[in-house]
């Protein structure tokens, strides 16, 4: 196999998710998210809802093998209890016209789209939650099991947790350390009790989703090798427990991290972690879903208050980089894919891996000859030299998915940002392929890059 060829069978794809897409959100009886409370952007979004058999065509154009899309909770159960048929029906459909277009359907349940009933009722902070979200799966994974390939639980669970609890700026708005500690527990429990519900349904292939970065600090940028300071090596140590092994260890482990266990136990207590919870997190899942944009750089610095969505990161800065970045200001380093890819097949080495998530938002220029996106091709083709590199070096990587299709409704920062290989003109509705998209079928084509 050459260097820029992939192993035979590796899923090629694209993710997308409901509340970013849908659209529609008051149609066929979908109930209030917690993200159509906070956001004030209209939701139309890309008008998917209507729009899906368009979008599925133009996936089968562009020859994609897979496609991730998350299952909005509030169409199936609007008010987090009682089931809404007409909200089923849509995601049958959707998964049938995959399966006719010859695409394998990966479903992930939560993509931060919380039921407004079940944040009233207290949200992620609430144990109650993880037992709402089983009752979901299991609806869900009754109706579309015979079809789905893979079922991912939750996506990015520190996102939802210390953004949506911590430092409020995604939905709920929550700004409480103890809350986002606490959600983090219930989504990683939310996971494991999904699981066994999908399970005992009979579903084919499970995993979760999480969202690693590898931490360093700025001068390690550019020589991942560079020795540290103990001072800078421990506000390393300190965001790597917050941001990565927070998730990975219950969940691939079934224990938090020892030097994790005092910062959750100074904000939130420790009583909502209960005996027999880590059996349940970490019962053996078929595959991790990883999603991967950038680096989190960091730094000591004495002074520094602590960021609150890393709640206990006092004495640590986070640090701007001169390295190329992408519009949303992260900064572009592909080899981190490697790195982290490492990392993981070493320290957890049972566990099938899938990029469910790498992408970037450019200024996108509209001409009257298409979009040149040429700054997003070469983002995915570093990718996917660095994804190539580390599979050689043994990672057990089965597939690639590019976040994302289409251009949408980017959470916080609403529709000016652009991670699409699509571009929507949300005016019309009308999609156009980036020269991405046709770089990236071509991938598809040759299963890599062209050397
Ligand atoms: C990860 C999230 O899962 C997705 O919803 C988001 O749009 C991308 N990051 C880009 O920020």
């Amino acid at each position: 196999m050459s260097t820029a060829s992939f192993p035979q069978g590796f899923v090629w794809g694209v993710s997308t998710s409901a509340f970013q897409i849908e659209g529609a959100t008051s149609a066929d009886g979908r109930g209030p998210s917690i993200w159509d409370t906070f956001s004030s952007d209209r939701a139309e979004a890309c008008d998917h809802y209507h729009r899906y058999p368009e979008d599925v065509r133009l996936m089968k154009d562009l020859e994609m093998a897979a496609y991730r899309f998350s299952v909005s909770w509030t169409r199936v159960l609007p008010d987090g209890g009682k089931v809404n048929p007409a909200g089923l029906d849509f995601y049958d459909r959707l998964v049938d016209e995959l399966l006719a277009a010859g695409i394998t359907p990966y479903a992930n349940l939560y993509h931060w789209d919380l039921p407004q009933a079940l944040e009233d009722a207290g949200g992620w902070p609430s144990r109650e939650t993880a037992h709402r979200f089983a009752d979901y799966a299991a609806v869900v994974g009754e109706r579309l099991g015979d079809r789905v390939d893979t079922w991912f639980t939750v996506n990015e669970p520190w996102v939802a947790a210390f953004l949506g609890y911590g430092s409020g700026i995604h939905a709920p708005g929550r700004k409480s350390a103890a809350d986002a500690f606490t959600s983090a527990h219930h989504l990683l429990l939310a996971h494991g009790l999904a699981a066994e519900a999908l399970r005992a349904g009979g579903a084919a292939k499970i995993g979760a989703v999480v969202n690693i970065s590898p931490v360093m600090t700025p001068a390690q940028v550019s020589d991942f090798d560079r020795p540290l300071s103990e001072e800078d090596a421990e506000a390393v140590a300190r965001i790597d427990a917050l941001a990565n092994r927070q998730f990975l260890d219950p969940l691939l482990r079934g224990e938090y991290p020892a030097d994790l266990l005092p910062v959750i136990e100074r904000a939130a207590g420790l009583d909502h972690i209960h005996d027999g919870d880590l059996a349940v997190i970490a019962r053996p899942m078929d595959v991790l879903g990883i999603n991967y944009y950038a680096p989190l750089v960091v730094q000591a610095q004495p002074s520094e208050p602590a960021d609150p969505a890393f709640p206990g990161s006092e004495g640590i800065l986070f640090c701007t980089v001169p390295t190329a970045v992408t519009a949303m200001g992260w900064p572009i380093v592909p080899n981190c894919l490697s790195l982290l890819l490492g990392r993981i097949s070493r320290e957890y080495p049972a566990i099938d891996l899938m990029i469910t998530e790498n992408g970037a938002d450019f200024v996108d220029v509209v001409t009257g000859d298409g979009i040149h996106d040429v700054d997003r091709i070469n983002f995915i083709e570093e990718h996917l030299r660095a994804l190539r590199a580390a599979i050689a070096d043994g990672a057990r990587v089965r597939g690639y998915l590019v976040w994302t299709l289409l251009d949408n409704l980017e959470w916080s920062d609403g529709y000016q940002r652009k991670f699409g290989l699509v571009h929507v003109d949300f005016a019309t509705q009308r999609r156009r392929l980036k020269d991405s998209a046709l770089w990236y079928r071509d991938v598809i084509r040759r299963n890599g890059l062209a050397d």
